[in-house]
């Protein structure tokens, strides 16, 4: 018998090693690798002989393209992120912290598909647990089987009795294969349960969605090994604390990376919501300091969303700087810039930056916005509730340009906005269409806030 191998894999992004080393060489971290003991039972001898159906190079021009062939999953929100639906023979992650709701997401999603075969295997749930979960999400007769089992070779048996036209693992860390010991969860056992998966959906042109479990702190890896080996990685996020889920692309092979689908978590289940602006404002019936409105662009998606700021004078000896929602070095960059290019004092204060609603903004186009909600709160001056924002700032202060501005415009005038402040550097700016609200261009931080509060 062969001696077992032993291998030290890093928890956080997969490298292998013959030895325990104290810092990942690929990823930089620190105490992550892990010991391993692998069996392989097939032996690797010499090359075998090519069987009928194995696969041989063909011309590129030979090979059929399916590139439209999508399956509708019944959910608006989920096939906008998937890129028009689930393509033929593709692997999918749906990835997230534990309670986020990716059980609940999928299983909505298997029990509304319109005539479509779903097996949806759970390894965490009993049978009765998900009936309980299904009876609240929907009453929809569908053809949804549900198997509880962990071994994929099992999984494997019934798949092949049941031929499904969808397969959904819930999750990828409880699944256990045969021909590897180590437990369920392990780095190697996510591997080859997840290879075994993936041929399958290669070979027979089912689409197999995985559920994988990730922590605020990345301590389980299992996901980012797997980012390599999907088609699709989809991720589920939200603040726990607000009813709104996201659902980012975060890598896509047969569409838009970056696209976002929003949800709303409710006692039947998750709502799709398919006007994102209306939820990420609040209606202030009096103008209150601190708060601006920027049009942003979220993956191909307009939308509109409320910034505020709060500065007040620091209690203690270090000022606090603090934002939910926007990256913290974005917030000292444009605080810099307020102090050195306009001139307000803000070193020693606190500011406290949020975007309402919980969601998290990567856009530059709400420089603009959040600059002018700090500089509001700061001198305690309401910027009128009827205008909106849509410009980068730059280290010079300037007012930048930012993409697809008239999206922008045109989803600012839909909500009854009446005036939008941009750069004068967008191009074709006196091209720009008549939506219906005002356009003010300028160029630099200073003359916004005299445009606003001379
Ligand atoms: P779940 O899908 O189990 O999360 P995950 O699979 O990502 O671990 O979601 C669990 C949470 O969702 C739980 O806190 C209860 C809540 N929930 C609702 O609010 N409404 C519902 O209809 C359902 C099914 C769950
Ligand atoms: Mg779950």
């Amino acid at each position: 018998m062969a001696k077992p191998k032993t291998i030290f894999y890093c928890r956080n992004c997969g490298t292998q090693s013959g030895k325990w080393l104290g810092r990942c060489p690929s990823c930089g971290e620190w105490n992550s690798f892990d010991e391993e003991v692998i069996h392989r039972t097939e032996k690797a001898g010499p090359r075998r002989p090519a069987s009928p159906g194995s696969a041989k190079p063909r011309l590129i021009k030979d090979i059929e393209s399916s590139g439209t062939k999508r399956i509708d999953t019944g959910n608006q929100e989920l096939n906008r992120v998937l890129g028009g639906g689930l393509v033929a023979g593709s692997i999918t992650l749906v990835g997230g912290e534990p309670g986020i709701g990716k059980s609940t997401l999928m299983l909505q999603m298997a029990l509304q598909m319109p005539s479509c075969k779903v097996l949806y295997v759970s390894g965490e749930e009993s049978g009765e647990q998900i009936k309980m979960r299904a009876d609240r999400i929907s009453t929809n007769p569908s053809e949804c089987y549900i198997l509880t089992e962990t071994l994929t070779d099992q999984i494997m048996n019934n798949i092949d009795s049941i031929e499904p036209q969808l397969v959904i693992i819930d999750s990828i860390q409880t699944l256990q294969s045969s021909s590897i010991e180590s437990s369920a969860g392990s780095i190697s056992q996510i591997r080859e349960c997840a290879s075994e998966l993936q041929q399958y959906a290669k070979t027979s042109g089912v689409p197999v969605i995985l559920i994988g479990h990730i922590t605020k702190d990345g301590a389980i890896a299992g996901p980012k090994v797997l980012e390599h080996m999907v088609d699709t990685v989809l991720q589920f996020e939200g603040e726990r604390n607000y009813g709104y889920r996201i659902l980012r692309g975060a890598k896509n092979r047969f569409g838009p990376a970056s696209e976002l689908g929003i949800f709303q978590m409710q006692g039947n289940g998750l709502r799709e919501v398919s006007n994102p602006s209306e939820i990420m404002l609040t209606r202030h019936d009096e103008a209150v300091s601190g708060i601006t409105l920027a049009a942003t662009i979220e993956g191909l998606r307009p939308m509109m969303i409320e910034i505020q700021a709060l500065v007040s004078s620091s209690a203690y000896g270090t000022p606090q700087r603090s934002a939910t929602g926007i990256d913290g070095r974005r917030l000292s960059m444009l605080l810099a810039v307020i102090e050195k290019r306009a001139g307000f004092r803000l070193g020693p204060k606190d500011v406290f930056l949020n975007i309402a609603g919980g969601m998290r903004i990567d856009d530059p186009a709400t420089d603009l916005a959040i600059a002018v909600a700090i500089i509001s709160s700061s001198e305690d001056m309401p910027v009128d509730s009827k205008i909106c924002f849509a410009a980068e700032i730059g280290l010079s202060g300037e007012i930048r340009q930012v993409n697809r501005i008239e999206q922008r415009m045109a989803e600012a005038a839909r909500l009854g906005y009446e005036t939008i402040i941009i750069s004068r550097y967008n191009a074709r700016l006196d091209a720009l269409p008549d939506l219906g609200i005002k356009v003010v261009a300028l160029t630099k931080i200073e003359e916004v806030i005299r445009y606003l509060f001379a």
